[in-house]
């Protein structure tokens, strides 16, 4: 098997997609209040466009694929899509990332058509908070949506919550035993200044330690790690006492995961983004739309990767207006 291996002997197996801009939602620490700029739609790649660029990437040796956004589901044609993914012979792990909004009527189709499993954005319980950190959120729905993805077996469903202090950090406990009680993954997120609202978001900066130590104090048991469950991402796993609970915490600022990356992310109207906190991007859609064959986009895409960066360089004082919006490159 072929493998895209970076100049830090790092090998590429996981591609994140971002398959529109656009989101229903507009999160603070991810979209800037006045919003942001959409791209033209015919600047997208089309699912046949990016089913090609997906299924080269297949046969250099990625396996695992996330579908992003922005929101995914607000595209049309996604389930389609899907399916057409699905076929795809090296592709080992299929999923998605959602604010889960609209999951509930789709939770099962999006299963039926291949997505195996989801992680959901659910950052507090409680409905106002909900909304004042997705400034136009509906909890009720999202936690409709989690109870569908459950329903229809996904399996696992995780988590995300973006953990800010004063804001959601007395959610903690509440995320634990709401998440323990379904049998869901929760993960733990470092605020990440990408964007300029990413920026504001580590306002409330918590260090992962201190997400970790209110755990234990509250389930009055050892957080042990473990290696992670299904998942190719960044997060560590720690099983709380004896188990099964376990949760997760990704800590970009409090500490580095780069050494590791494993990843690279392809926005939805085809650049290459070699690092979520660098700007080294490769465009991918002018060889599309040119009619380079094959042999000839996967030697664009082994100079993308040999343009990877080291790691990102964000510190917990990073003030200036970080990169691209986090929005259009879906975490
Ligand atoms: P799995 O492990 O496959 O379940 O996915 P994941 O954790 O990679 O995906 P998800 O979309 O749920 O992302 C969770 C958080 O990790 C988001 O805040 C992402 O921005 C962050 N993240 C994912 N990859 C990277 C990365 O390469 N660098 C940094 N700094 N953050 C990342
Ligand atoms: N810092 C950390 N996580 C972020 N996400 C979006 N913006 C940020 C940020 N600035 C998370 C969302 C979602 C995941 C895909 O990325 O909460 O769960
Ligand atoms: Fe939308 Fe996700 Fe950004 Fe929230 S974090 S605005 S749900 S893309």
């Amino acid at each position: 098997m072929p493998k895209l291996t970076d100049p830090f002997q790092r090998t590429i197996r996981y591609l994140r997609v971002s398959v529109t801009d656009r989101c229903n939602y507009r999160c603070f620490y991810c979209m800037p209040l006045r919003g942001v700029p959409w791209e033209e739609r015919d600047q997208f790649l089309t699912f046949e466009e990016l089913t090609r660029v997906i299924r080269l990437f297949t046969e250099l040796g990625v396996d695992k694929v996330r579908l992003t956004g922005g929101e995914p589901l607000v595209r049309r044609g996604i389930l389609e899509f899907v399916r057409q993914l699905s076929r795809l012979p090296g592709l080992a792990d299929l999923s998605m990332s959602t604010n889960a909004h609209l999951l509930a009527d789709h939770a099962r189709d999006l299963k039926e058509a291949g997505v195996s499993r989801v992680n959901i954005s659910l950052d507090s319980l409680r409905p106002e908070v909900f909304r004042r950190i997705t400034r136009n959120g509906d909890l009720e729905a999202v936690l409709a949506g989690i109870d569908a993805a459950l329903a229809a077996g996904m399996e696992p469903v995780k988590l995300n919550m973006v953990v800010m202090r004063g804001l959601n950090d007395d959610e903690i406990e509440p995320m634990f035993d709401y998440a323990v009680e379904r049998g869901a993954d929760l993960r733990f997120i470092e605020t990440m200044p990408v964007g300029e609202a990413g920026i504001d978001g580590t306002d409330h900066f918590m260090p992962a330690v201190e997400i970790l130590a209110r755990l234990k104090a509250h389930a009055g048991a050892e957080l042990v790690p473990v290696k992670g469950g299904k998942g190719a991402g960044p997060a560590r796993y720690y099983q709380v006492g004896q188990g099964p609970a376990r949760v997760g915490v990704i800590s970009a600022l409090s500490r580095h995961f780069c050494d590791d990356c494993n990843r690279v992310r392809l926005t939805a109207k085809g650049d290459l983004v070699l690092c979520l906190g660098q700007e080294d991007r490769v465009s991918l859609r002018d060889g599309l739309r040119q009619g380079l064959d094959d042999e000839e986009m996967k030697a664009i895409i082994r100079a993308a990767i040999a343009r990877k960066p080291r790691s990102h360089e964000f510190n917990s004082d990073t003030r200036r207006v970080a990169l691209r919006h986090m929005s259009s490159l879906g975490g």
